[in-house]
C-alpha cells in the first residue's frame, strides 16, 4: 500500500531553504502527504516512560491553564495564562505532571514549540504534521522537579510559544490545551526530622530527583519573540544577568535547545569548502560537528553534545507517521552541575549565565534554568574554584573530496575538570565534576552525490562526586549519553523532473545514570529507545507523489524498581502493533 495524493510542499522562509535537484539526498523537509479524507483522526505518539503517580493519590488537582489555537502566529508574542494555584491543593506534591493535548487538521509543516512558567522553559516540544482528516496527540511530563517556581503565591505565568503560518496553502491550526495535575504529598512525617544536623548530614545532599528551592530561567528577557534566544553563528553568545542567593549550596544549569533553519540537520551538512565548489546554493554547511557550551562572566562552564532530535518534516516525513521520532514531543533537556563555579556567584551581584554553539550557524534555540538549593541553616555559604581544567576542543577534520563525490570525518574530544569547596552548615564540602565528550561523524557522498551516507556517534559522560573535608566521597552521580545515527539516502532521478528519495535510518538514545553514596548504589537507571525506518517517496518539484515507509522502535526504560518496554511497529501512516511489558532486555 502506498500513499499517492500530490500535495504541494512550498516554499517557507525563513525555514526552509532548497537544495539543488543534484543535491537532494540531503535530508530535508517536506511536507507529509494527505491520507484519504476518509479516516478518522489519527493519534500520533512518541513513547515515553508514563509519569510515576503516588500509589495512594487518588485524589489529585487538575488545573486547565491554557487553551490556545496556534493559527497565524508567526512573529506573535507567545500565549500567556495567569493561573492561581487552588487551595485545595497546597503544595508539597508528590508529583506534578503537565499535560500537553494538540489537534491539527490540514496541511502544516511541523513546528518548534516551548511551554515556559515565568519564563522557565518546562517543555520544549513539536508538532506532528496533520492530514486533512486530522491528528492528535497528548504529551505527559513529569515537572516536579519545578515545584519551587509553581507554588509563587502570587500565582504564575504560563506562556506557550508556536510559531505557525496559515494561509490558502498551510491551512492547519495546532489546537492546544494545556493543564497541569498536582498530586498531594501524603508521605508528610518526610521533613519531620531535619533538626537531627549530624546523622542528616549525607541525607542532606540532594538526591537526584530532590526539587531545587529555587529555579532562576536564564532565557531571554524579551518575551515578545520567546522567551527562548536566537544563537545564529558561532561567534554570537546570548546571556541572562542573574543573582542567586548567598546561602546556594549547589545549582545545576538544566539547558533546553532545539536546531532549525541551516541547523535541523546539523549532523549531515557538508563543509563549506564542498558547497562552494560545486557551486551549490545551499546554506547548509559549516560541517557536522554542534556544541552547546556555557559561559559564566564569559568563561567557559560546561558543555553539552545535542541529541540530534529529527522532526515530523524531516528526511522522510512518512517515517513519522504516527509514531514520530525519538524526542519529537519531548525534546530532551541537558543539566551542567555548575556548584565548583559558586566562588563566583555568592558575591551578591548580578553575573552573566550565557550561551553558545561551537560552529553554530543560523539558528539554534537555546535556554535554561539555574537550579538552586539553599542551606536552610546558613545565611552564607562560602565557596571557592580550586580547579579549573577546560583544555579547548581537540577536533581532527577530514575533507576528501572531487566535484560532488566525497567523505567528510569529524572526530572530536573534550576532557573537563571543575573542582570547587564550599563550606555551609554541612561542613566543608567539595565539588568535582568530569565531563567527557566523544564525537565521531562521517558523511559521504558518492555516485555525484546521488548517494548519502551520514554516521554519528556521540558520547557525552558527566560524573559529579562530592567529597568532605576528609576526602571521603560522599556521594557520587555519574550520567552517560550514547547517540549513534545512521541516515542512507539514495536519489534515482526519474521521468518528467521526478526523483525518487530510498532512505535508511537507525536512530538511538542510550542514557544512563547511577547515584552512589558513601560508594554505595542507591538509585540508577538505563533507557534506551531505538528506532529503524526505511522506506521512499517520489518528489516532483516541491510534491511528495508518492512513498512508502516502515518504521519500528523499541522504548526501554530499567531503574531497580521496574522495567517498561515498549514495541511499536508501523506502516504506511498505519500502526501495526504497540505493545508494552515489563520485559526489558536490559542489564546494568
Ligand atoms: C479550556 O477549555 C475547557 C473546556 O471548554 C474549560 O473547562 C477550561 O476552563 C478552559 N481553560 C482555560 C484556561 O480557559
Ligand atoms: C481541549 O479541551 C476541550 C474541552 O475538554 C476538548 O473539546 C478539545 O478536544 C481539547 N483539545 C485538544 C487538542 O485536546
Ligand atoms: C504575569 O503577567 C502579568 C500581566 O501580563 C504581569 O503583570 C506579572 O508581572 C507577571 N508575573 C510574573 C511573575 O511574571
Ligand atoms: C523584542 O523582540 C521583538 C520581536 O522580535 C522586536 O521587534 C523588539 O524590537 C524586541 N525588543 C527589544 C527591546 O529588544
Ligand atoms: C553572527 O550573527 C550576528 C547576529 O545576526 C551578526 O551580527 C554577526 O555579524 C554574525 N557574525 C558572523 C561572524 O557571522
Ligand atoms: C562553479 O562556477 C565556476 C564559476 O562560474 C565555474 O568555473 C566552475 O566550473 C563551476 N564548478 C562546478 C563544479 O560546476
Ligand atoms: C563554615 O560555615 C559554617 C556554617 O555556615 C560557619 O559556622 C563556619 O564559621 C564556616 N567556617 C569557615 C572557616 O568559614
Ligand atoms: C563519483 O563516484 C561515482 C561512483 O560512486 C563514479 O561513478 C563517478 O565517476 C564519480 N564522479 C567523479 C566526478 O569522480
Ligand atoms: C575547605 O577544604 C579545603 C580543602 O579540602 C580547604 O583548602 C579550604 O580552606 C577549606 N575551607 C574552609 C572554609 O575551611
Ligand atoms: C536500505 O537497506 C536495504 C536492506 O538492507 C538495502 O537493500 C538498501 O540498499 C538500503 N538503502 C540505502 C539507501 O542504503
Ligand atoms: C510531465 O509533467 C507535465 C506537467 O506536470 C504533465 O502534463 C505530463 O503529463 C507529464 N508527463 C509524464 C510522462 O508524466
Amino acid at each position: 500500500m502506498s500513499r499517492s495524493t500530490a500535495v504541494l510542499f512550498l516554499l517557507l522562509l525563513p525555514l526552509i531553504l532548497f537544495f539543488p535537484y543534484y543535491a537532494s539526498p540531503f535530508p530535508d523537509r517536506f511536507l507529509l502527504p494527505a491520507l484519504p479524507p476518509s479516516i478518522e483522526p489519527q493519534q500520533y505518539l512518541d513513547p515515553t516512560l508514563p509519569p510515576f503517580l503516588p500509589p495512594t493519590a487518588i485524589s489529585f488537582c487538575s488545573i486547565s491553564a491554557l487553551n490556545h489555537s496556534f493559527a497565524n502566529t508567526y512573529g506573535l508574542p507567545p500565549a500567556t495564562a495567569n493561573f492561581l494555584l487552588p487551595a485545595s491543593c497546597p503544595p508539597p506534591w508528590s508529583r506534578v505532571v503537565l499535560d500537553l493535548s494538540v489537534s491539527c487538521h490540514g496541511d502544516q509543516y511541523d513546528r518548534i514549540a516551548a511551554i515556559w512558567i515565568d519564563g522557565a522553559e518546562i517543555l520544549r516540544t513539536s508538532t506532528a504534521e496533520p492530514t486533512a482528516s486530522g491528528v492528535f496527540w497528548t504529551v505527559r511530563k513529569d515537572i516536579t522537579r519545578y515545584s519551587s517556581i509553581l507554588r509563587r503565591p502570587g500565582g504564575v505565568n504560563l506562556s506557550m510559544m508556536m510559531e505557525n503560518i496559515v494561509d490558502e496553502v498551510y491551512t492547519g491550526i495546532y489546537k492546544t490545551n494545556v493543564s497541569l495535575e498536582f498530586y498531594p504529598d501524603s508521605d508528610e512525617d518526610d521533613d519531620d526530622d531535619e533538626s537531627d544536623l549530624d546523622d542528616e548530614q549525607v541525607k542532606l545532599i540532594p538526591l537526584l530527583d530532590d526539587p531545587a528551592d529555587v529555579i532562576l530561567p536564564v532565557s531571554s528577557q524579551n518575551s515578545s519573540s520567546g522567551f527562548w534566544f536566537r544563537i545564529q553563528n558561532q561567534s554570537e553568545s546570548h546571556f541572562s544577568r542573574i543573582k542567586i542567593p548567598q546561602n546556594t549550596f549547589r545549582a545545576v544549569l538544566e539547558v533546553y535547545h532545539s536546531f532549525h533553519s541551516n541547523d535541523e540537520f546539523w549532523y549531515s551538512n557538508p563543509p563549506d569548502a564542498y558547497i562552494k565548489e560545486n557551486n551549490l546554493t545551499t546554506e547548509r554547511g559549516n560541517g557536522a560537528f554542534r556544541e552547546i557550551f556555557a559561559t559564566i562572566d564569559g568563561r567557559f562552564a560546561g558543555v553539552i553534545l545535542p541529541f540530534p532530535v529529527i522532526f515530523a518534516g524531516g528526511i522522510n516525513p512518512l517515517f513519522w507517521s504516527p509514531v514520530v521520532a525519538i524526542g519529537a514531543f519531548d525534546l530532551p533537556s541537558y543539566n551542567l552541575d555548575l556548584s565548583p563555579f559558586l566562588e563566583l556567584l555568592l558575591d551578591g551581584e548580578y553575573h552573566s549565565i550565557g550561551f553558545g554553539v561551537t560552529d553554530g550557524i543560523s539558528f539554534c534555540l537555546v535556554d535554561a534554568n539555574l537550579h538552586l538549593w539553599l542551606d536552610s541553616y546558613s545565611e552564607t555559604v562560602t565557596a571557592k574554584l580550586v580547579r579549573y581544567e577546560s583544555p579547548p576542543l581537540s577536533v581532527a577534520r577530514t575533507n576528501k573530496f572531487l566535484h560532488l563525490n566525497g567523505t567528510f570525518k569529524i572526530d572530536a574530544e573534550r576532557k573537563i575538570h571543575f573542582s570547587g569547596w564550599l563550606n555551609s552548615s554541612m561542613g566543608n564540602l567539595t565539588t568535582d565534576v568530569n565531563q567527557k565528550v566523544k564525537f565521531k561523524s562521517s558523511v559521504e557522498f558518492q555516485n555525484d552525490g546521488n548517494y548519502k551516507a551520514v554516521h554519528l556517534k556521540s558520547k557525552f559522560k558527566t560524573e559529579v562526586k562530592i567529597k568532605n573535608s576528609e576526602d571521603v566521597i560522599l556521594s557520587r552521580f555519574s550520567h552517560k549519553f550514547k547517540y549513534p545515527l545512521m541516515v542512507l539516502t539514495e536519489t534515482l532521478p526519474g521521468m518528467n523532473n521526478t526523483y525518487k528519495l530510498t532512505t535508511n535510518l537507525t536512530h538511538t538514545l542510550y542514557e544512563g545514570a547511577a547515584f552512589f553514596m558513601l560508594e554505595k548504589l542507591i538509585t540508577s537507571k538505563i533507557l534506551s529507545d531505538k528506532q529503524e525506518a526505511s522506506g521512499w517517496m517520489e518528489v516532483q518539484d516541491h510534491s511528495v507523489l508518492s512513498g512508502s515507509a516502515r518504521s519500528q522502535q523499541v522504548y526501554q526504560y530499567l531503574d531497580g524498581e521496574k522495567c517498561y518496554k515498549r514495541d511499536l511497529k508501523a506502516e504506511d501512516g498505519m500502526l501495526l502493533d504497540d505493545s508494552v511489558s515489563n520485559a526489558c532486555s536490559l542489564a546494568f
